[in-house]
């Protein structure tokens, strides 16, 4: 067989979880005008999301069409402002707005014609008038005119269109309860609307100089702290902060990859970066199902001689003292509590998939092992280890000799693997 044979059939037996875990799955799509600008790309991503709906996924497009409004207000000579980043909608601009929305939006459906016209089923695309505006008001004095904010949205005719497999489309334009029209920011809209149908992901597409430099996974608290540090801020993850909460994950990915959108959704890391509410990885207490997993972690270090060797009967009779750390099914790390000693317990096998380390996930496990050293009321944590004295010294252990462990231990020391020893007491909350 040939080796893209083979690189073929490895990529589908990886997706094919991927395409399981997310069928039926709800995805807000946030889709800048920029991404609209030119055919041939835009022909690509529709392919793409056209490809996704046939896998089972909902989806909920938020067009944005800034750089069409903008064109089409200097074409009408007609200038506008802006206030905290915002742009004043004026009664004059809005017939240029709804204009230049609806080309975009026709744009569109033509394009989505055309990628799925070859199915048996095309994809249908429909929008409506299901979001409600309010005006923004007057912010330091400035009218924002007819610059909306989303008041409501009815999210069951949302949630009938989704349910009998068409793509819903929202435009920046919305309607108040008085019947004026109102543009609305689209990614703020996005984001709201993902909260409000509790989607279980944001897509959101942005120019790759906002997203350079940033790490494949964020959660809130570190979300906040990236926007605390000293270098130049992130206009994108200032907005996210404040838009973000309550939304379970978002996914900023690259507008100028064509492939960001599939390599997001159908590979393990993704290509983007991840913001996440809930528990992307999960600690949990092992199970026996985890033996396999966790033999396939350690086996090399066990060959190395980082690990002392367990068999695998040894692994399941003592699985109850483990915990892992997992994703998207797979053991990434794992550890051991031993409490069988007077009021000390052993901290054993620590050990972090290779592809994943430092990412904090070590300190993760280590922070959960005495947590739960804590809740048995032991006064101290200790380990033996021939390679990795550093890093515990820098978390808080402290080296000392085998004189200074539980007597039981001291018997079964090994003078000849000369292991370190290393004691953190733990403290009394
Ligand atoms: C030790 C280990 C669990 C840390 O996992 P991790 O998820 O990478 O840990 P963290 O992200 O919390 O910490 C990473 C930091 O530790 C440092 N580090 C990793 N191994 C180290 C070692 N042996 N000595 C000193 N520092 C080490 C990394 O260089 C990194 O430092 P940085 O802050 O400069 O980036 C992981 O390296 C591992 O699995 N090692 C092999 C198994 C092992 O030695 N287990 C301990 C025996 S019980």
């Amino acid at each position: 067989m040939q080796q893209s044979e083979l690189d073929f059939i490895q990529s589908l037996r990886q997706s094919s979880h991927y395409i399981e875990q997310h069928r039926g799955k709800t995805c807000v799509l946030y889709l800048p005008g920029e991404l609209m600008l030119e055919n041939e790309p835009l022909l690509g991503l529709s392919k793409d999301i056209t490809l996704l709906h046939s896998l089972g996924l909902k989806l909920v497009l938020a067009m944005g069409a800034s750089p069409q409004i903008d064109q089409a207000l200097q074409a009408h000579r007609l200038d506008w402002q802006t206030h905290r980043q915002c742009r004043i909608t004026s009664i004059e601009m809005l017939p240029i707005f709804q204009q230049a929305i609806g080309e975009v939006r026709s744009r569109l459906e033509a394009v989505f014609c055309q990628s799925s016209g070859q199915q048996n089923k095309p994809v249908s695309l429909v929008s409506g008038n299901w979001v409600i505006a309010q005006p923004k008001g007057v912010i330091d004095g400035v009218d924002y005119q007819h610059t909306g904010q989303l008041r409501k949205i009815n999210h069951s005719a949302i949630q009938a269109c989704l349910q009998t497999e068409q793509i819903v489309l929202l435009t920046p334009l919305a309607y108040s309860l008085t019947g004026e029209v109102f543009n609305l920011n689209t990614l703020e809209q996005a984001c709201e609307i993902a909260k409000l149908i509790h989607a279980d992901k944001l897509m959101i597409f942005q120019p790759s100089a906002l997203l350079d430099g940033l790490p494949p996974a964020l959660n809130q608290t570190q979300l906040q702290q990236f926007n605390h540090e000293p270098n130049p801020t992130n206009p994108l993850l200032e907005r996210l902060q404040s838009l973000s909460h309550g939304v379970k994950r978002i996914h900023l990915l690259d507008q100028s990859n064509p492939s960001s959108l599939l390599l997001e959704l159908f590979t393990r890391d993704g290509s983007g970066t991840l913001i996440f509410s809930d528990r992307y990885h999960l600690i949990r207490q092992a199970t026996i199902e985890d033996v396999g997993g966790i033999l396939e972690l350690i086996s090399p270090l066990e060959r190395s001689g980082v690990l002392v060797k367990r068999s695998r009967e040894r692994l399941e009779l003592e699985i109850h003292n483990f915990i892992v750390i997992e994703r998207d099914q797979r053991i990434l790390g794992c550890a051991a509590l031993y409490a069988d000693y007077p009021h000390a317990g052993e901290l054993a096998c620590l050990a972090v998939h290779s592809d994943y380390r430092g990412q904090e996930l070590g300190e993760q496990l280590l922070n959960e092992i005495e947590q739960r050293a804590h809740r048995l009321q032991l006064e101290k944590l200790f380990l033996l280890t021939t390679h990795t004295h550093h890093w515990f010294i820098e978390h808080g252990f402290v080296l000392s000799n085998p004189e200074q462990l539980p007597p039981q231990k001291q018997q079964m020391y090994n003078y000849q693997r000369n292991s370190k020893v290393l004691i953190k007491p733990l403290l009394r909350s």
